[in-house]
């Protein structure tokens, strides 16, 4: 059962039936250093219920496994009123595939199979995390606890932008995207298509340091906004639906009859190595992998090995790295966000950051491709930590990776 939110940085707990809990009720303009996690009291959960029925719809088959749901049904929501808004907001999403790669498996050496999230909603995984934020939303408008639709906000200019917009756009809720001023046209296009405001973000004068646009999304957060965003400490909830990409992972393997040793996660800002390593657990060894030109995590990995309890340091472990630089470009947050969950996960199941040398992730980009994916170098970057580490996996080690992001 979930029981609210704790912040991983200060403990202050939530109780799950309280609306927009986005983030800890502590962090303030000077202390932003706090971040809510999912509190589970047990983890029983009935999810063979005849309710939910289409087993092939992840946010059905977990439903009752998830935050919004458990909030929507703490304050009076029916399940099959929580059954009909997954279908209105979430009925095209599927358990996408997980297979063994031949080829890639006889490259690396080792088992690999591949969850590929290429064919998910606006064509990566981005809009499992930021579902349930409007599924919660959306809740929260029907039990008349939000009298007024204040604007959703993101700051992206990539998957998680345009699963913003796509999504934003089935409730027609307005929807603000601020964007570094070099974003690609293809993306702007297709924001432009999908109705979201856009907003190019130059540095101003008197701006402190850090990505313009994620200052200008925090400004518009602070005059009312919704984060509507990939980033744990902006909005926890996007943590509650990355979590089903776990879950759908751990019943492939068992469906299949494996047994996975290992999953190697690419990381920007964290969210996504959080979830699956939350949903994975312990018994599945949960490495990293960032880019030679852009690795805060690694670093921060590094630092940490000095103190006790690093979550009580944010700003002296995680430090937003100098000048991002890869081709696999939508991993260039300068800082990790979620750092302090990628961190448990690795600790718990005796994982570790790897950094990808620039000529593995151009080598798992080609590789991906040659092997059917139609992958983007971002989402074929967990490939490049397998090659990375490749001599140190056994021959009957089996890895999962993720692909994700089609190439636009
Ligand atoms: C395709 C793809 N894979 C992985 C990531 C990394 O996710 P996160 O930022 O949650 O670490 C992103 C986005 O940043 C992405 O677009
Ligand atoms: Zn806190």
């Amino acid at each position: 059962m979930i029981a609210g939110w704790r912040c991983a940085v200060c403990g202050t707990t939530v109780d799950i039936a309280q609306p927009f809990a986005w983030r800890c009720p502590r962090a303030t303009a000077d202390d932003p250093y706090h971040v809510l996690h999912v509190l589970e009291v047990d983890a029983g959960y009935d999810l063979t219920d005849d309710l939910h029925g289409d087993a092939s719809n992840p946010f059905l088959r977990y439903g009752p496994r998830l935050a919004w749901w458990a909030f929507a049904r703490a304050n009076g929501m029916t399940s099959d009123a929580c059954v009909a808004l997954t279908r209105e907001l979430a009925g095209d999403f599927t358990v996408t595939p997980f297979d063994r790669s031949d080829p890639l498996s006889r490259e690396v050496g080792a088992d690999v199979w591949v969850k590929d999230e290429t064919g998910n909603v606006a064509g990566s995984h981005k809009a499992r995390h930021l579902v349930t934020i409007l599924l919660h939303l959306r809740a929260a408008e029907l039990l008349k606890m939000l009298k007024k639709r204040p604007p959703l906000a993101i700051a992206s200019c990539g998957n998680a932008a345009i699963a913003a917009a796509t999504l934003a756009a089935r409730l027609e809720w307005p929807l603000d995207v601020y964007v570094p001023t070099w974003m690609d046209d293809v993306v702007g296009d297709r924001l432009g298509e999908l109705g979201a405001r856009i907003h190019r973000c130059e540095r101003r004068s008197g701006d402190p340091a850090g990505d313009p646009a994620m200052l200008r999304f925090r400004e518009a957060r602070d005059r009312g906004a919704i984060p509507f965003t990939v980033q744990g400490p902006e909005n926890a909830s996007c943590l509650d639906g990355g979590r089903t990409l776990g879950w759908e992972i751990a019943d492939q393997a068992a469906a299949a009859g494996i047994g996975l040793d290992r999953a190697v996660v690419q990381v920007g800002g964290g969210a996504l190595a959080a979830c699956v390593g939350d949903a994975l657990g312990r018994t599945v060894r949960l490495d990293t992998v960032q880019a030679e030109g852009c690795a805060p995590l690694a670093d921060a990995w590094d630092r940490a090995t000095a103190v006790d309890q690093p979550h009580r340091y944010w700003s002296q472990v995680m430090k937003p790295w100098p000048e991002p630089r890869s081709a696999a470009d939508g991993i260039l947050d300068d800082e990790t966000y979620d750092w302090i969950a990628d961190f448990r996960a690795m600790v718990e199941s005796g994982g570790r950051p790897v950094v990808a040398a620039e000529s593995d992730i151009v080598r798992a980009h080609e590789l991906a491709r040659a092997a059917g994916y139609d992958v983007s170098a971002t989402g074929s970057a967990g490939l490049a930590g397998v090659l990375t580490i490749a001599d140190r996996l056994h021959a009957h080690e089996r890895v999962a990776v993720i692909m994700s992001g089609v190439e636009r």
